[in-house]
């Protein structure tokens, strides 16, 4: 890692160094030219690091069907479902908006799988009609509702039984999870799948929650060969796909040391092998849903300091991103991202922060501790490791802008994948049904934020009658080309 300093060097991120400065540089890029292009806050992928990524992933199962399928939701960017694509990847979407991405993209419809919890009529009618891999049965009545939407479109519909097999290993538990269909009621599912002259029932599917112990796998991958095994020796039948699901951990924050695939890749194909040839059954194609694995490591948040307040014996940093519009995890799940000071890296630490988003709201904190050197405004930070589930689970909470996502490829040239949230896009729900606002209204008002204020009120002093024929108000006058 050439040129960082000790104290940050990550193996992860073999993409970060700095200049004598210290400005952080992003595959050589400096954080100060992203952000004087691109604005803050802004999410920064590395290409380099998302392709390795799925190169890993594949690489650690040695087995010949293998397919492994990105979790669209955890970042739903089309220029990374893209590359996702050329790296050989299919894609496990859960909404029809995420197949339509899926097509966008490129992928055939047979490259994506449906697997949610919820869907309706329409969505299952949709989704076979376009001819998906599969879709997964969540519940006995999620099958009555796809058996019904095959009955109507006079269509076999292929679907795998997203089973709960009721595992419990240490603190991991699936007992009580919402979705699947209890290992308990699966000859019941088999039973109605099998019977249903519009369904044909190609593979069984587990997804858990975070695991962090590999053996998750294969005491799931058990129930389900069990499964398959009772649909040879009841019905003759035998699946084709046994989908693990995602769930693969990341390192990040307060959790450095994670099981990679590559530990569990060999062992678990062998038993696999082992299991089908156990049962009778042609080897089927073993699948993998990873997301957060994928990205998450690939992304980095810029944000720049606004405010610094000094009350209730806490160091405070106001940040122009928040858990709302920015980095959500935080307040969901409690995460701690790394934060590294982006433009002063070559400082010593010397003070306790607290970082706060810049919404109303007291949970609105970032980071409650971290270590930095003396921060100012104008400052920039970097959040590490916010490639997965940022973006796609931000909100526009206090009428914020959700940021621009910029891709860096490995010459340290950037690209604007994503365009910063525009008021016209986040108004127009409500301006489309009311009518509060004619277009040419709207037009005067969108993007402010982007105007120079200071001359805005001077032009309106001087010649207030003519403040929007200056056109100020609708071009912006700085060059954020966002
Ligand atoms: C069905 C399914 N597959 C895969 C994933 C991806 O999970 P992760 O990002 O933890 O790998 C999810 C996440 O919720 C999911 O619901």
């Amino acid at each position: 890692m050439p040129n960082l300093s000790k104290i940050y060097q990550k193996e992860r991120w073999d993409y970060l160094s700095q200049t004598k400065n210290g400005a952080l540089m992003i595959e050589g890029l400096s954080v100060y030219d992203i952000v004087k292009k691109f604005g803050s806050p802004v999410y920064v992928m590395v290409e380099r690091a998302i392709r390795e990524r799925f190169r890993q992933f594949k690489k650690a199962f040695p087995y010949p069907k293998l397919r492994v399928q990105y979790a669209t939701k955890c970042n739903s960017n089309l220029e990374i479902m893209r590359i996702a694509n050329e790296e050989g990847i299919e894609l496990d979407a859960s909404s029809v908006g995420e197949i339509i991405l899926g097509l966008l993209a490129d992928f055939a419809p047979q490259e994506i799988t449906f697997t949610n919890l919820y869907k309706t009529e329409q969505d299952v009618i949709f989704a076979a009609r376009i001819g998906v891999q599969a879709i997964t049965a969540n519940s006995l009545e999620d099958i009555e509702l796809i058996e019904s939407a095959g009955k109507k479109m006079r269509k076999k519909i292929r679907i795998f039984l997203r089973i709960n097999p009721l595992i419990e290993i240490g603190d991991y538990s699936t007992r009580k999870l919402q979705y699947g269909i209890p290992y308990a009621w699966y000859k019941r599912a088999c039973e109605m799948a099998m019977k249903s002259k519009h369904l044909d029932l190609i593979g069984l599917h587990f997804h858990g929650p975070y695991v962090y112990n590999p053996r998750v796998y294969f005491r799931a991958a058990k129930k389900l060969f069990s499964i398959a095994e009772y649909l040879i020796t009841h019905y003759n039948h035998r699946i084709r796909f046994i989908d693990l699901g995602g769930s693969f951990p990341v390192a990040h924050g307060d959790l450095q040391e994670v099981f990679q695939p590559e530990d569990m890749g060999k062992d678990f194909t062998n038993y696999f092998v082992r299991k089908a040839y156990e049962i009778g059954l042609p080897l089927p194609h073993m699948v993998f849903e990873p997301g957060k694995f994928c990205v998450a490591n690939a992304g980095v948040g810029l944000v720049k300091v606004i405010s610094k307040k000094r009350a209730n014996r806490l160091n405070t940093l106001i940040v122009d991103g928040s858990t709302y519009a920015f980095l959500p995890d935080p307040i969901i799940y409690d995460c701690l991202y790394d934060i590294l000071p982006a433009t002063k890296m070559n400082r010593r630490r010397s003070t306790h922060y607290q970082v706060a988003g810049c919404t109303c709201d007291n949970i609105d904190i970032l980071r409650r501790n971290v270590h930095l050197p003396t921060i100012e405004v104008n400052d920039l930070l970097a959040f590490m490791d916010c490639g997965a589930y940022s973006n796609t689970m931000a909100s526009n909470f206090n009428s914020l802008k959700r940021a621009p996502m910029v891709m860096v490829n490995s010459q340290g040239v950037p690209r604007l994948i994503r365009r910063r949230d525009r008021y016209s896009d986040m108004f127009a729900p409500e301006l489309d049904v009311l009518k509060m606002a004619d277009p040419q209204e709207m037009k005067r008002y969108y993007d402010l934020w982007r105007v120079n204020i200071g001359k805005l009120w001077g032009v309106r002093k001087k010649k207030r009658s003519t403040r929007m024929s200056t056109g100020l108000l609708d071009t912006g006058a700085h060059s954020v080309s966002t």
